[in-house]
C-alpha cells in the first residue's frame, strides 16, 4: 500500500518521528542517504516494521507516496538546500516538502518563493521537544501553504502532543511564520534556561548550598507555580551522580554553552524589528561568555582581591522562587511581544494565543503557567503586554520586590544575573511613563541637529543650544 508521508532524515529525530507516524496508524516512507541506515532502522522498529517502507532512492520514496505528496526533510540546518534540490525534479506540480528542523525563517521565506515558482509548496516546520517529544508527542508549529497543511493535518495533530485532548500542532501562516514561533520559542527557552541557572549560582556561589539540595529545592519548586519541564529536569540534573567520581555529575561539566543559533537568531530578528527581547539577549550573551572560559579564568585571578559588600542579603528560597515566576514572565512578555511585531512587519496575522496554546505540552518550554498566558493573550493583551494583563500584573506586583532583592543582592555578593538584572530593568522601563530618553533626543540634537517633539507639542524641533558654540570651538581649538 502506498504511504501518505514521507521522511527523509534518519537521525534521531527523523528515526523517532518516523515511528511516532508509524505508531499513530500512518504508514510512511523512509530514506536515509545511506541505505544501511534505512534498513536497520525498519529492521530494528519491531511491530511498527510493517508500517515503515524503506526506500533506498529518492525516486522510490517518492513512487511510494499517494499525491499531493507530502516529503518532511529532518536533515542538518546546512544539509537542506541539497537535499530540496536532490528531490525537486522527482515531484510533480502540487506535491510538498516540509522542513522539519530548526530553520532560519529567512531560509524558509527564500526556499518556499523559489519552490513555489515550480509548482510545489513549502512547509517550514519547527518541532519541539528533543528525541521523546519526537517519538511521544512534540510540539508543531507549522507555516506555508494552508492548503497543503490541511492535507496533512490529521497526520501532524495525530502525532502532536495534547493539552487535555486538545493537540499542540498548528498553522501559524505563511512562508516563514512556522520557523518563525519556533525561533522564538527557543528564545524563551534560553532565557528560561539561563534565569535557572541564575538561580543555581545564587545558591551554589553565594549561598554555598550543597548541588544535590539545589536539586531538591528544584523538585519542590516544580510542585508549585513554576511547574514546568525545565524545572523539572533542571532538579534531576543537579541531584545526579558521577559514577566515575561519586561527584554531582554537573560538577564535572565543563561550564562552556553550546548554542546552535536559535536564541541569537531571536535576539538577530528583534533587534532589526526594534524590539529588545532583554532577557532573551542575556541569555545569548551568558552562553557566548561562557565560551570565553580562559579569559574567565584570567580575569578570576586579576580581580581575586574583589569581596562581597556588605549589605548583601542571604535569600530566602521563597524570594528566589517569586523573581524567578515573575522574571519568566516577563521573558514571555517579550517573546509574545516579539512575535507580534514580527506578524506586522511580515504580514503573518499570528494568532498569539494560539502560539502559547501549542507550548502548552510536548514542547521544551512546556509550563502549568502556559495555559494562563494563552487565556491572557486570547483575553486581549493591553497594549500586547503580558505583564499589564490582570493576572500577570498581580503577579509581577508580588513578585517585583522579591525580584529586586535577588538583583540588589546578587550585585553586592558580585554573582552575574544577567537575565534576571535585564527582567528588572525592563520592567521598571515599562512602568515609567517619563524615561530619560529626553536628553539622550536633547544629545542628539546637539551635535546632529535631528531635532525632537516637544511636550507641549510639534515635532520638528532644535535647540536653541547657543551657549555652547563656543564651548566646541574652544575643544576643536
Ligand atoms: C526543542 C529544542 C531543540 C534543540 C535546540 C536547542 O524545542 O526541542 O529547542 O530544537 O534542543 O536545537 O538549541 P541549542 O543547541 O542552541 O541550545
Amino acid at each position: 500500500s502506498q504511504a501518505r508521508i514521507g521522511l527523509i532524515g534518519l537521525g534521531v529525530m527523523g528515526a523517532n518521528l518516523s515511528l511516532n507516524i508509524a505508531d499513530n496508524g500512518f504508514p510512511v516512507a523512509v530514506y536515509n542517504r545511506t541505505s544501511s541506515v534505512t534498513d536497520e532502522f525498519v529492521a530494528s522498529s519491531g511491530d511498527l516494521a510493517d508500517k515503515l517502507s524503506p526506500a533506498h532512492t529518492l525516486e522510490a520514496l517518492v513512487a511510494s507516496l499517494t499525491t499531493p505528496r507530502a516529503v518532511i526533510i529532518m536533515v542538518a540546518a546546512g544539509a537542506v538546500d541539497a537535499v530540496i534540490d536532490e528531490l525537486k525534479p522527482h515531484l510533480d506540480k502540487g506535491d510538498m516538502i516540509i522542513d522539519a528542523g530548526n530553520a532560519n525563517f529567512h531560509d524558509t521565506r527564500r526556499r518556499e518563493a523559489a519552490l513555489k515558482n515550480d509548482g510545489l509548496n513549502f512547509i517550514g516546520m519547527g518541532v519541539s521537544g528533543g528525541e521523546e517529544g519526537a517519538r511521544f508527542g512534540p510540539s508543531i508549529m507549522a507555516g506555508g501553504d494552508i492548503a497543503s497543511f490541511e492535507v496533512i493535518r490529521d497526520i501532524l495533530e495525530a502525532i502532536s502532543a495534547k493539552h487535555n485532548g486538545q493537540p499542540c500542532a498548528d498553522h501559524f501562516g505563511p512562508d516563514g511564520a512556522g520557523h518563525f514561533v519556533k525561533t522564538v520559542h527557543n528564545g524563551i527557552e534560553y532565557a528560561d534556561m539561563q534565569m535557572i541557572a541564575e538561580v543555581y549560582g545564587l545558591l551554589r556561589d553565594g549561598d554555598k548550598r550543597p548541588t544535590a539540595e539545589i536539586g531538591k529545592l528544584f523538585e519542590a519548586w516544580d510542585q508549585g507555580p513554576l511547574n514546568s519541564y525545565l524545572i523539572e529536569i533542571s532538579g534531576k540534573v543537579l541531584q545526579a551522580v558521577d559514577e566515575k567520581t561519586g561527584n554531582p555529575l554537573v560538577d564535572m561539566i565543563v561550564d562552556k554553552a553550546g548554542q546552535k543559533g536559535t536564541g541569537r537568531w531571536t535576539a538577530i530578528e528583534a533587534l532589526s524589528l526594534g524590539q529588545s527581547p532583554s532577557t532573551i539577549e542575556a541569555a545569548v550573551a551568558g552562553r557566548s561568555w561562557s565560551s570565553e572560559k580562559e579569559t574567565r579564568e584570567a580575569g578570576e585571578a586579576i580581580f581575586a582581591d574583589i569581596q562581597p559588600q556588605a549589605g548583601a542579603e542571604t535569600l530566602s528560597d521563597a524570594d528566589l522562587e517569586k523573581a524567578l515566576l515573575a522574571a519568566k514572565i516577563i521573558a514571555y512578555d517579550q517573546g509574545i511581544k516579539l512575535l507580534a511585531a514580527a506578524s506586522e512587519e511580515y504580514k503573518w496575522d499570528l494568532d498569539l494565543a494560539s502560539c502559547a496554546e501549542v507550548w502548552r505540552a510536548g514542547c521544551i518550554i512546556r509550563s502549568a503557567l502556559l495555559d494562563d498566558m494563552a487565556s491572557a493573550v486570547r483575553e486581549g493583551l493591553p497594549h500586547t503586554q503580558l505583564i499589564f494583563a490582570p493576572r500577570f500584573a498581580q503577579i509581577i506586583r508580588e513578585g517585583s520586590s522579591a525580584l529586586r532583592r535577588v538583583v540588589a543582592s546578587a550585585a553586592l555578593r558580585g554573582l552575574p544575573t544577567p537575565a534576571f538584572s535585564n527582567a528588572l530593568a525592563y520592567f521598571d522601563t515599562m512602568r515609567m511613563g517619563r524615561g530619560t530618553t529626553d536628553l539622550i533626543q536633547g544629545q542628539r540634537d546637539f551635535f546632529g541637529a535631528h531635532s525632537f517633539e516637544r511636550t507641549d507639542g510639534g515635532k520638528g524641533h532644535h535647540g536653541p543650544w547657543a551657549s555652547d558654540v563656543a564651548h566646541s570651538a574652544a575643544l576643536t581649538d
